[in-house]
């Protein structure tokens, strides 16, 4: 079954999703940022917070695991006990499965069910404290979790600090999320984390993605496996949203196509065939993370377009308030409807154009390019129905 050589991967483990780079190439400066905001603590001093705020595929979560690695590894050497420990707050969104996670991390064998969130609380503080632990607790997509009202949890966990513990133990966080959340958060959770201690994570440029993935490819293929026109190809179409996910997807899905095809090289019609394959599913999980308004207001888009190529922003509007109506919400006003519209249009799951007309005004049209309008508007239909 195995009888064929790998050709053109080398090591798949680098291509995979959860995959964090010794070296971050163009995060020097969040990586800095985060040195000085966590100095303290490795100086032998207090609890530290940091919010990443960033969009989708812009090495948030890979930027603080090697952060967390390299500052442990200095701890170890300095010979204090420091730990970080990891949760994703989509895979465990209520505080007691956020709470159960930190304390599994201690104790495996800790029940699932059957103590209540203050029990659980003290029993986490006790861990950190009796390990005299400097302990890291990354908190990444929390816009989910304060969706669901959990902000007291982050509450609690800044105030680990502040009620003195019994040793030199500390709680530190760090907490990501692809909006601005600290608004969700009240006021006495923001002034024990610290409202300056953000730090922005912008999207990748085309020549930053192509130096992403040209290390990845170095790391993960065949030396000379890969064309470098593949290479710009797939930093060319990544860059439509500045997503480093992307880029790595495509370059591990066309060197998969090369390796099916048992062929020597990764051609750049590799990489439009990955691209094709791997559209659906990047919409899909875009799509997952819009609220409400954003999801009606790409519904009447779809619904509009039809047939056409553009559609005018004046007749989205209308369409968009029979749609808000149709679902039960109040339309939203027209420069909130324009705030949508762009945010979609940032997302690259809309585009705009702004022309002249006739008349002298100008109009901005509005048009999808990637995705048949009818299963865009089918996947939201079923979406908003859930
Ligand atoms: N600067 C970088 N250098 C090398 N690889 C990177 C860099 N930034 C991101 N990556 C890689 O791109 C992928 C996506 O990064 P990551 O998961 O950190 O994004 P994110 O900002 O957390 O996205 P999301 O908001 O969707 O969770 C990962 O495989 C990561 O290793
Ligand atoms: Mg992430």
């Amino acid at each position: 079954m195995f009888e064929r050589q790998p050709v053109i991967i080398r090591d798949p483990r680098v291509l995979a999703f959860d995959y964090v780079p010794q070296k971050l190439i163009h995060r020097e400066e969040q990586l800095r940022s985060l040195s000085v905001l966590f100095r303290p603590l490795i100086e032998g001093g207090g609890a530290s917070s940091a919010f990443l705020i960033g969009s989708v595929g812009t090495g948030k979560t890979a930027t603080a695991k090697r952060f967390c690695t390299d500052i442990l590894q200095s701890a170890f050497e300095k010979g204090f006990p420091m730990d970080y420990i990891y949760v994703n707050c989509r895979q465990n969104s209520t505080e007691s499965s956020v709470l159960l996670r930190l304390i599994q991390h201690f104790d495996e064998g800790y029940p699932d069910r059957g103590f209540s969130v203050s029990e659980m609380l003290r029993t986490l503080k006790r861990h950190v404290e009796k390990r005299e632990l400097k302990a890291i607790v990354i908190l990444d997509e929390v816009d989910v979790l304060l969706k669901k009202g959990a902000e007291d949890l982050v509450y609690q966990l800044s105030r680990f600090n502040e009620e003195e513990m019994v040793s030199s133990a500390s709680l530190s966080m760090i907490i990501i999320s692809q909006e601005y959340v600290l608004d969700r958060l009240d006021q006495a959770s923001i002034s024990t984390l610290g409202r300056a201690n953000i730090i922005r994570f912008s999207r990748y440029s085309r020549d930053e993605l192509r130096d992403i993935v040209a290390s990845r490819a170095e790391m993960a293929l065949m030396p000379g496996s890969v064309r470098e026109d593949s290479l710009d190809l797939i930093a060319d179409i990544a860059s439509e949203w500045g997503d480093a996910r992307f880029a790595i997807e495509l370059l591990e899905k066309s060197a998969m196509l090369a390796e099916e095809e048992g062929s020597q090289e990764v051609t750049a019609e590799m990489v439009r065939e990955a691209k094709a394959l791997t559209y659906s599913t990047i919409t899909e999980s875009r799509l997952e993370q819009l609220d409400l308004q954003h999801l009606l207001t790409l519904l009447a888009v779809t619904r509009c377009l039809k047939e056409n190529a553009y559609v005018t922003t004046g007749k989205a509007e209308r369409m968009y308030q029979l749609v808000a109506e149709e679902y039960g919400e109040k339309p939203r006003k027209h420069t909130q409807f324009w705030s949508y519209i762009t945010d979609l249009s940032d997302q690259g799951l809309l585009e705009t154009r702004v022309r002249g007309d006739p008349e002298g005004g100008r109009t901005t049209y509005i048009s999808i390019a990637n995705i048949p309008s009818r299963i865009l508007r089918s996947k939201l239909e079923e979406m908003l129905n859930r």
